[in-house]
């Protein structure tokens, strides 16, 4: 991956609107003043590059701060809302990130995304994820056929199999898939605590590459389930519903940031949730949907920085669940 490539381009950000100061203090260009002559960054005193995580299967490394398409990505491919996320997709990429999840079962979010990846040359770029979501083994073929002609692409990073859906059938055609060189990782995802022990149980029994659960400070359950056995196992984690599918944004609406926000270099509560994820050691990235510009550069911010101590992730757990 070209290293010039992960370097902001300013005119993409301007064209977005906005200004990724922390993000930008990784250029080996001096990042352009963003408020008044002397003004400082919103958290300048954290800059860097975004921070990333070890896959244990192979030791290529990964941003800590991905995509995921659901909901967000459900668009119409001709509606004006494809150039937004475009811009979204173009601070995603400026701002060093790299890995999308997405699903065949997205609704157009698979079509949208091979686009939106096509349009802007980025597919090389893209760690790309995704999922087979069916029920027997000719529906996975013709899904993973059309998976290829939707992203526009012969091959993913990743191929999951959606929670646990007939994974005695998916698994070994995943496995086939990947001797094949169609994906160079599997894995298995879930998105409900019900679904933790069925999954640690598979986990064990197939040793996936990956696995993506939830984890977020109103459902912590995976930190008990999930995260130990997959640190156990040496088995890279992306996290899922990191704000509750958005629900966390009404509950915090009145609130105000811990004290202690600005020591981490956290200036908004999807800062915080994303951190919270992140800071738990057997995190490899947290997947997050949005398809806004403002709110993907805001994401990426939080992959900078310190992490939260135990303490800290111990109060908003309290705080939340
Ligand atoms: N079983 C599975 O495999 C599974 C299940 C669930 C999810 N996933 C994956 O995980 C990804 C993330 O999960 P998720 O999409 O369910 O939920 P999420 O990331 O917890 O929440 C996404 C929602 O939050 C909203 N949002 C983002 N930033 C915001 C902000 N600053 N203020 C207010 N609202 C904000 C987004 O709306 P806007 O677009 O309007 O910003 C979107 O509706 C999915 O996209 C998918 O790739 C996988």
């Amino acid at each position: 991956m070209p290293s010039r490539r992960r370097f902001l381009s300013a005119a993409s950000l301007a064209a977005a609107g906005l200004a990724l100061a922390p993000i930008a203090a990784c250029s080996r260009e001096a990042a352009a003043p963003s408020a008044g002559a002397g003004a400082a960054p919103p958290h300048a005193a954290h800059p860097g590059p975004l921070i990333s995580r070890t896959i244990p299967s192979t030791g290529e490394t990964v941003p800590a701060i991905g995509a995921g398409t659901s909901g967000s990505y459900e668009i119409a491919l001709d509606s004006p809302d494809f150039a937004r996320l475009q811009d979204a997709v173009r601070v995603f990429f400026d701002g060093g990130a790299t890995l999308f999840d997405t699903s065949p079962n997205y609704s157009t979010a698979d079509a949208v995304l091979g686009a939106l990846l096509a349009a802007g040359g980025w597919r090389d770029r893209c760690f790309l994820a995704t999922k087979i979501a069916a029920d027997d083994r000719a529906a996975m073929e013709r899904q993973w056929a059309e998976s290829q002609r939707r992203l526009q692409t012969d091959h993913v990073e990743l191929l999951q199999v959606h929670n646990l859906r007939a994974l005695d059938i998916a698994w070994p055609y995943a496995q086939q898939l990947k001797a094949a060189g169609a994906t160079r990782y599997i894995g298995l995802t879930h998105y409900l605590e019900s679904g933790h022990a069925p999954l640690v149980a598979a986990m064990r029994a197939r040793r996936p590459d990956f696995v993506q659960v939830n984890y977020s400070v109103n459902a912590p359950q995976a930190a008990q389930t999930v995260l130990p056995v997959a640190q156990e196992l040496g088995i890279a984690v992306l996290i899922n519903r990191a704000f509750d599918d958005g629900k966390l944004f009404a509950r915090v609406q009145d609130l105000t940031l811990p004290g202690w926000a600005d020591d981490v270099g956290v200036t908004s509560w999807s800062h915080l949730f994303l951190k919270f994820a992140i800071s738990h050691p057997a995190v490899t990235a947290v997947i997050p949907a949005t398809g806004r510009p403002d709110r993907q550069a805001d994401q990426l911010r939080a992959g900078t920085g310190p992490l939260l101590s135990a303490a800290q992730q111990a109060e908003l757990v309290a705080q939340f669940a």
